[in-house]
Protein backbone atom coordinates (compact mmCIF):
# COMPACT_ATOMS: atom_id res chain seq x y z
CA UNK A 1 0.00 0.00 0.00
CA UNK A 2 1.34 3.54 -0.99
CA UNK A 3 1.87 6.20 1.87
CA UNK A 4 0.66 4.07 4.52
CA UNK A 5 3.92 3.28 6.86
CA UNK A 6 2.68 5.86 9.49
CA UNK A 7 -0.57 6.58 11.18
CA UNK A 8 -0.55 10.10 10.25
CA UNK A 9 -3.77 12.01 12.57
CA UNK A 10 -3.52 15.02 9.83
CA UNK A 11 -2.87 14.99 6.24
CA UNK A 12 -3.18 18.37 5.47
CA UNK A 13 -2.26 17.63 1.83
CA UNK A 14 -5.89 15.81 1.75
CA UNK A 15 -7.33 19.37 1.50
CA UNK A 16 -4.84 20.29 -1.87
CA UNK A 17 -5.66 16.78 -3.72
CA UNK A 18 -7.33 18.04 -6.72
CA UNK A 19 -8.20 21.60 -8.31
CA UNK A 20 -11.99 21.13 -7.32
CA UNK A 21 -10.99 20.54 -3.94
CA UNK A 22 -9.07 23.22 -3.75
CA UNK A 23 -11.20 25.70 -4.90
CA UNK A 24 -13.80 24.50 -2.52
CA UNK A 25 -11.45 25.57 0.43
CA UNK A 26 -9.70 28.84 -1.16
CA UNK A 27 -10.01 31.43 1.53
CA UNK A 28 -9.39 34.38 -0.72
CA UNK A 29 -11.11 34.79 -4.35
CA UNK A 30 -10.28 37.99 -6.27
CA UNK A 31 -12.71 39.32 -8.78
CA UNK A 32 -12.80 41.97 -10.97
CA UNK A 33 -15.53 43.78 -8.41
CA UNK A 34 -12.58 44.05 -6.59
CA UNK A 35 -9.79 45.92 -9.20
CA UNK A 36 -9.95 49.88 -9.55
CA UNK A 37 -8.42 51.08 -12.62
CA UNK A 38 -5.80 53.86 -12.53
CA UNK A 39 -5.88 56.02 -16.02
CA UNK A 40 -3.66 58.63 -17.04
CA UNK A 41 -5.17 61.40 -18.69
CA UNK A 42 -4.22 64.01 -20.97
CA UNK A 43 -5.14 66.47 -23.95
CA UNK A 44 -6.39 65.25 -27.90
CA UNK A 45 -9.43 63.52 -27.36
CA UNK A 46 -7.86 60.43 -29.35
CA UNK A 47 -4.62 60.59 -28.16
CA UNK A 48 -3.01 57.21 -26.49
CA UNK A 49 0.50 57.43 -25.76
CA UNK A 50 2.08 54.78 -23.90
CA UNK A 51 4.61 55.24 -20.86
CA UNK A 52 7.98 54.31 -21.27
CA UNK A 53 8.87 53.32 -17.86
CA UNK A 54 4.90 51.59 -17.43
CA UNK A 55 4.74 48.73 -20.86
CA UNK A 56 1.29 48.66 -21.84
CA UNK A 57 0.10 51.52 -19.88
CA UNK A 58 -1.35 54.55 -21.94
CA UNK A 59 -1.87 58.46 -21.24
CA UNK A 60 -5.14 58.90 -22.87
CA UNK A 61 -6.66 61.79 -24.27
CA UNK A 62 -10.72 62.13 -23.01
CA UNK A 63 -12.17 60.54 -25.75
CA UNK A 64 -10.11 57.34 -26.10
CA UNK A 65 -10.00 57.49 -21.94
CA UNK A 66 -13.90 56.96 -22.31
CA UNK A 67 -13.44 53.80 -24.60
CA UNK A 68 -11.34 52.65 -22.37
CA UNK A 69 -13.62 52.81 -19.42
CA UNK A 70 -16.46 51.47 -21.12
CA UNK A 71 -14.28 48.04 -22.10
CA UNK A 72 -13.09 47.58 -18.51
CA UNK A 73 -16.80 48.60 -17.23
CA UNK A 74 -17.85 45.50 -19.47
CA UNK A 75 -15.01 43.48 -18.22
CA UNK A 76 -16.65 44.38 -14.48
CA UNK A 77 -14.22 46.82 -13.11
CA UNK A 78 -16.45 48.96 -11.50
CA UNK A 79 -14.78 52.49 -10.89
CA UNK A 80 -11.40 54.30 -12.45
CA UNK A 81 -9.15 56.47 -10.69
CA UNK A 82 -8.48 59.09 -12.95
CA UNK A 83 -4.73 61.27 -12.75
CA UNK A 84 -4.48 64.23 -15.58
CA UNK A 85 -1.12 64.84 -17.29
CA UNK A 86 -1.27 68.73 -17.15
CA UNK A 87 0.74 70.97 -19.49
CA UNK A 88 3.71 73.21 -17.96
CA UNK A 89 2.04 75.91 -19.61
CA UNK A 90 -0.74 75.32 -16.77
CA UNK A 91 1.07 74.39 -14.09
CA UNK A 92 1.71 77.33 -11.09
CA UNK A 93 2.85 77.70 -7.45
CA UNK A 94 -1.31 77.52 -6.29
CA UNK A 95 -1.94 74.61 -8.61
CA UNK A 96 -4.79 77.60 -10.23
CA UNK A 97 -5.60 75.09 -13.02
CA UNK A 98 -7.26 72.03 -10.80
CA UNK A 99 -9.71 74.04 -10.31
CA UNK A 100 -10.93 75.27 -13.81
CA UNK A 101 -14.59 73.94 -14.51
CA UNK A 102 -13.30 73.53 -18.12
CA UNK A 103 -9.89 71.96 -17.62
CA UNK A 104 -8.75 68.46 -18.79
CA UNK A 105 -9.81 66.65 -15.64
CA UNK A 106 -13.18 68.17 -15.35
CA UNK A 107 -14.01 67.19 -18.95
CA UNK A 108 -12.68 63.61 -18.48
CA UNK A 109 -15.32 63.34 -15.34
CA UNK A 110 -18.72 64.91 -17.25
CA UNK A 111 -17.17 62.89 -20.57
CA UNK A 112 -16.89 59.89 -18.31
CA UNK A 113 -20.50 60.42 -16.39
CA UNK A 114 -22.04 60.79 -19.83
CA UNK A 115 -21.06 57.81 -21.55
CA UNK A 116 -20.58 54.90 -18.66
CA UNK A 117 -23.02 56.41 -15.76
CA UNK A 118 -22.58 53.58 -13.80
CA UNK A 119 -18.81 53.54 -13.76
CA UNK A 120 -17.42 54.49 -10.49
CA UNK A 121 -15.21 58.02 -11.08
CA UNK A 122 -12.55 58.17 -8.29
CA UNK A 123 -10.51 61.12 -8.49
CA UNK A 124 -7.07 62.45 -6.87
CA UNK A 125 -7.06 65.11 -5.16
CA UNK A 126 -3.40 66.35 -4.20
CA UNK A 127 -1.60 69.76 -5.90
CA UNK A 128 1.51 67.88 -7.71
CA UNK A 129 -0.15 67.57 -11.10
CA UNK A 130 -0.98 71.32 -11.51
CA UNK A 131 1.68 72.34 -9.25
CA UNK A 132 4.91 73.85 -10.74
CA UNK A 133 6.78 73.02 -7.68
CA UNK A 134 5.97 69.09 -8.09
CA UNK A 135 4.69 69.41 -4.59
CA UNK A 136 1.29 68.41 -3.35
CA UNK A 137 0.89 71.19 -0.82
CA UNK A 138 1.91 74.82 -1.23
CA UNK A 139 5.46 75.34 -1.01
CA UNK A 140 6.78 78.62 1.18
CA UNK A 141 10.53 79.37 1.61
CA UNK A 142 10.98 75.52 0.89
CA UNK A 143 8.31 73.98 2.94
CA UNK A 144 5.10 72.46 2.68
CA UNK A 145 2.75 74.45 4.81
CA UNK A 146 -0.15 72.69 5.50
CA UNK A 147 -3.23 74.68 6.65
CA UNK A 148 -2.56 76.83 3.33
CA UNK A 149 -2.80 74.19 1.09
CA UNK A 150 -6.43 72.73 2.74
CA UNK A 151 -8.09 75.34 0.87
CA UNK A 152 -6.64 74.82 -1.89
CA UNK A 153 -7.63 70.78 -1.89
CA UNK A 154 -10.72 71.72 -0.56
CA UNK A 155 -11.63 73.84 -3.56
CA UNK A 156 -9.88 71.07 -6.15
CA UNK A 157 -12.73 68.44 -4.44
CA UNK A 158 -15.66 70.29 -5.01
CA UNK A 159 -14.72 71.42 -8.62
CA UNK A 160 -14.30 67.78 -9.02
CA UNK A 161 -17.52 67.02 -7.30
CA UNK A 162 -19.50 69.36 -9.35
CA UNK A 163 -17.89 68.12 -12.41
CA UNK A 164 -19.42 64.66 -11.66
CA UNK A 165 -17.05 62.57 -9.20
CA UNK A 166 -18.11 59.60 -7.16
CA UNK A 167 -15.63 59.71 -4.76
CA UNK A 168 -12.63 61.92 -4.06
CA UNK A 169 -9.48 60.16 -3.28
CA UNK A 170 -7.22 62.77 -1.27
CA UNK A 171 -3.58 61.51 -1.64
CA UNK A 172 -1.73 64.55 -0.23
CA UNK A 173 -1.33 63.35 3.19
CA UNK A 174 -1.79 67.00 4.74
CA UNK A 175 -3.11 66.96 8.40
CA UNK A 176 -6.61 67.16 8.97
CA UNK A 177 -7.84 67.28 5.07
CA UNK A 178 -9.89 64.57 5.40
CA UNK A 179 -12.38 66.96 7.85
CA UNK A 180 -12.03 70.07 5.72
CA UNK A 181 -12.90 68.22 2.59
CA UNK A 182 -15.95 66.92 3.84
CA UNK A 183 -17.29 70.50 5.52
CA UNK A 184 -16.55 71.92 1.71
CA UNK A 185 -18.59 69.32 0.26
CA UNK A 186 -21.10 69.27 2.58
CA UNK A 187 -21.86 72.94 2.04
CA UNK A 188 -21.31 73.05 -1.39
CA UNK A 189 -24.42 70.77 -1.54
CA UNK A 190 -22.22 67.43 -2.18
CA UNK A 191 -23.03 65.54 1.05
CA UNK A 192 -23.54 62.14 -1.07
CA UNK A 193 -19.99 62.32 -2.82
CA UNK A 194 -17.51 60.02 -1.01
CA UNK A 195 -14.19 60.37 0.61
CA UNK A 196 -11.38 57.62 -0.21
CA UNK A 197 -8.59 58.69 2.07
CA UNK A 198 -4.96 57.86 0.87
CA UNK A 199 -4.63 57.81 5.07
CA UNK A 200 -1.26 55.47 4.95
CA UNK A 201 0.77 56.56 1.99
CA UNK A 202 4.31 56.11 2.37
CA UNK A 203 7.23 58.40 0.67
CA UNK A 204 7.90 55.55 -1.19
CA UNK A 205 10.73 54.72 -4.20
CA UNK A 206 8.04 52.90 -5.60
CA UNK A 207 5.95 56.16 -7.09
CA UNK A 208 9.01 56.80 -9.69
CA UNK A 209 7.01 55.54 -13.02
CA UNK A 210 4.22 57.20 -12.37
CA UNK A 211 5.96 60.65 -11.48
CA UNK A 212 7.17 60.10 -14.90
CA UNK A 213 3.45 59.25 -16.35
CA UNK A 214 2.44 62.65 -15.57
CA UNK A 215 5.67 64.71 -15.37
CA UNK A 216 5.33 65.34 -11.75
CA UNK A 217 8.30 64.55 -9.64
CA UNK A 218 9.15 67.15 -6.91
CA UNK A 219 11.22 70.12 -8.59
CA UNK A 220 13.39 70.23 -5.34
CA UNK A 221 13.36 68.12 -1.95
CA UNK A 222 11.45 65.28 -1.42
CA UNK A 223 8.34 64.27 -0.03
CA UNK A 224 9.38 63.15 3.61
CA UNK A 225 7.68 65.96 5.59
CA UNK A 226 4.49 64.69 4.54
CA UNK A 227 3.88 61.28 3.23
CA UNK A 228 4.79 58.55 5.82
CA UNK A 229 8.20 57.08 7.06
CA UNK A 230 8.60 53.91 5.52
CA UNK A 231 9.61 52.39 8.49
CA UNK A 232 6.55 52.81 10.39
CA UNK A 233 3.25 50.67 11.48
CA UNK A 234 1.70 52.12 14.21
CA UNK A 235 2.17 55.34 12.85
CA UNK A 236 0.04 53.85 10.11
CA UNK A 237 -2.85 53.19 12.57
CA UNK A 238 -2.68 56.41 14.02
CA UNK A 239 -3.19 58.24 10.48
CA UNK A 240 -6.22 55.57 9.57
CA UNK A 241 -8.20 56.51 13.08
CA UNK A 242 -7.47 60.02 12.38
CA UNK A 243 -9.08 59.88 8.77
CA UNK A 244 -11.87 57.72 10.38
CA UNK A 245 -12.89 59.99 12.98
CA UNK A 246 -12.58 63.31 10.04
CA UNK A 247 -15.21 61.39 8.24
CA UNK A 248 -13.93 59.10 5.48
CA UNK A 249 -15.55 56.89 3.77
CA UNK A 250 -12.75 54.47 2.87
CA UNK A 251 -9.01 54.44 3.90
CA UNK A 252 -6.05 53.25 1.73
CA UNK A 253 -2.43 52.02 2.79
CA UNK A 254 -0.17 52.76 -0.71
CA UNK A 255 2.13 51.23 -1.80
CA UNK A 256 0.23 47.69 -1.74
CA UNK A 257 3.21 44.71 -1.93
CA UNK A 258 6.09 46.21 0.05
CA UNK A 259 3.24 46.99 3.08
CA UNK A 260 1.25 43.90 3.25
CA UNK A 261 2.05 43.84 7.19
CA UNK A 262 0.16 47.26 7.38
CA UNK A 263 -2.76 46.47 5.40
CA UNK A 264 -3.22 43.59 7.59
CA UNK A 265 -2.73 45.85 10.58
CA UNK A 266 -4.96 48.19 9.84
CA UNK A 267 -7.39 45.89 8.89
CA UNK A 268 -8.26 44.91 12.26
CA UNK A 269 -8.91 48.70 13.71
CA UNK A 270 -11.58 49.36 11.11
CA UNK A 271 -14.72 47.99 9.56
CA UNK A 272 -14.71 50.58 6.54
CA UNK A 273 -13.58 49.33 2.78
CA UNK A 274 -10.03 49.15 2.64
CA UNK A 275 -8.23 49.32 -0.60
CA UNK A 276 -4.10 49.07 -1.84
CA UNK A 277 -2.80 50.75 -4.01
CA UNK A 278 -0.37 48.62 -5.71
CA UNK A 279 1.13 51.55 -7.23
CA UNK A 280 3.61 51.72 -10.50
CA UNK A 281 6.88 50.25 -9.62
CA UNK A 282 5.48 47.50 -8.24
CA UNK A 283 3.85 47.28 -11.96
CA UNK A 284 7.17 48.42 -13.78
CA UNK A 285 8.95 45.89 -12.01
CA UNK A 286 6.40 42.84 -12.80
CA UNK A 287 6.30 43.89 -16.62
CA UNK A 288 10.49 44.41 -16.92
CA UNK A 289 10.95 40.83 -15.57
CA UNK A 290 8.39 39.93 -17.94
CA UNK A 291 9.89 40.98 -20.70
CA UNK A 292 13.19 39.55 -19.46
CA UNK A 293 11.41 35.62 -19.71
CA UNK A 294 12.25 35.50 -16.12
CA UNK A 295 8.88 35.50 -14.57
CA UNK A 296 5.24 34.17 -15.95
CA UNK A 297 3.62 37.69 -15.54
CA UNK A 298 0.12 36.14 -15.40
CA UNK A 299 1.00 33.83 -12.47
CA UNK A 300 2.81 36.16 -10.55
CA UNK A 301 -0.25 38.77 -11.00
CA UNK A 302 -2.69 36.54 -9.81
CA UNK A 303 -0.34 35.85 -6.99
CA UNK A 304 0.18 39.30 -5.98
CA UNK A 305 -3.40 40.30 -6.30
CA UNK A 306 -4.88 37.52 -4.12
CA UNK A 307 -1.69 38.21 -1.62
CA UNK A 308 -3.39 41.69 -1.20
CA UNK A 309 -6.39 40.81 -0.82
CA UNK A 310 -5.18 37.89 1.95
CA UNK A 311 -3.34 40.52 3.81
CA UNK A 312 -7.22 42.45 4.21
CA UNK A 313 -8.09 45.13 1.37
CA UNK A 314 -11.32 44.82 0.04
CA UNK A 315 -10.59 46.66 -3.07
CA UNK A 316 -7.29 47.23 -5.45
CA UNK A 317 -6.00 49.64 -7.39
CA UNK A 318 -4.01 48.20 -9.99
CA UNK A 319 -2.45 49.15 -13.01
CA UNK A 320 -2.86 45.11 -14.26
CA UNK A 321 -6.58 45.72 -13.33
CA UNK A 322 -7.84 45.05 -17.04
CA UNK A 323 -5.31 41.71 -17.72
CA UNK A 324 -6.63 40.47 -14.78
CA UNK A 325 -10.49 40.92 -15.48
CA UNK A 326 -9.91 39.51 -19.19
CA UNK A 327 -7.88 36.48 -17.35
CA UNK A 328 -10.64 36.16 -14.75
CA UNK A 329 -13.20 36.16 -17.46
CA UNK A 330 -11.72 33.47 -19.69
CA UNK A 331 -13.76 30.46 -19.00
C1 LIG B 1 0.31 62.14 -6.05
C2 LIG B 1 0.19 60.68 -6.26
C3 LIG B 1 1.27 59.82 -6.44
C4 LIG B 1 0.73 58.56 -6.71
C5 LIG B 1 -0.65 58.67 -6.66
N1 LIG B 1 -0.98 60.01 -6.35
C6 LIG B 1 2.73 60.08 -6.49
C7 LIG B 1 3.37 60.77 -5.38
O1 LIG B 1 2.86 60.87 -4.26
O2 LIG B 1 4.46 61.28 -5.62
C8 LIG B 1 1.56 57.35 -7.01
C9 LIG B 1 0.89 56.22 -7.69
C10 LIG B 1 1.80 55.26 -8.33
O3 LIG B 1 3.04 55.28 -8.18
O4 LIG B 1 1.27 54.39 -9.03
N2 LIG B 1 -0.39 62.75 -5.07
Amino acid sequence: MRDAMFNLISRPRRNRKSAAIRRLVRETTVTPSDLILPMFVMEGDDAKEEIPSMPDCFRFGVKAAVREAREIFDLGIPAVALFPKIDDSRKDSMATESTNPDGLLQRCIQELKIAVPELVVITDVAMDPYSSDGHDGIVENGEIVNDKTLQVLASMSVAQAKAGADIVAPSDMMDGRIGFIRKALDESGYTQVSILAYSAKYASSFYGPFRDALDSAPQGGDKKTYQMDTANVREAEREILLDVAEGADMVMVKPALPYLDVIARVRRITNLPLAAYNVSGEYSMIKAAAQMGWIDEDAIVQEVMTSIKRAGADMILTYFAKSVAAALNRP
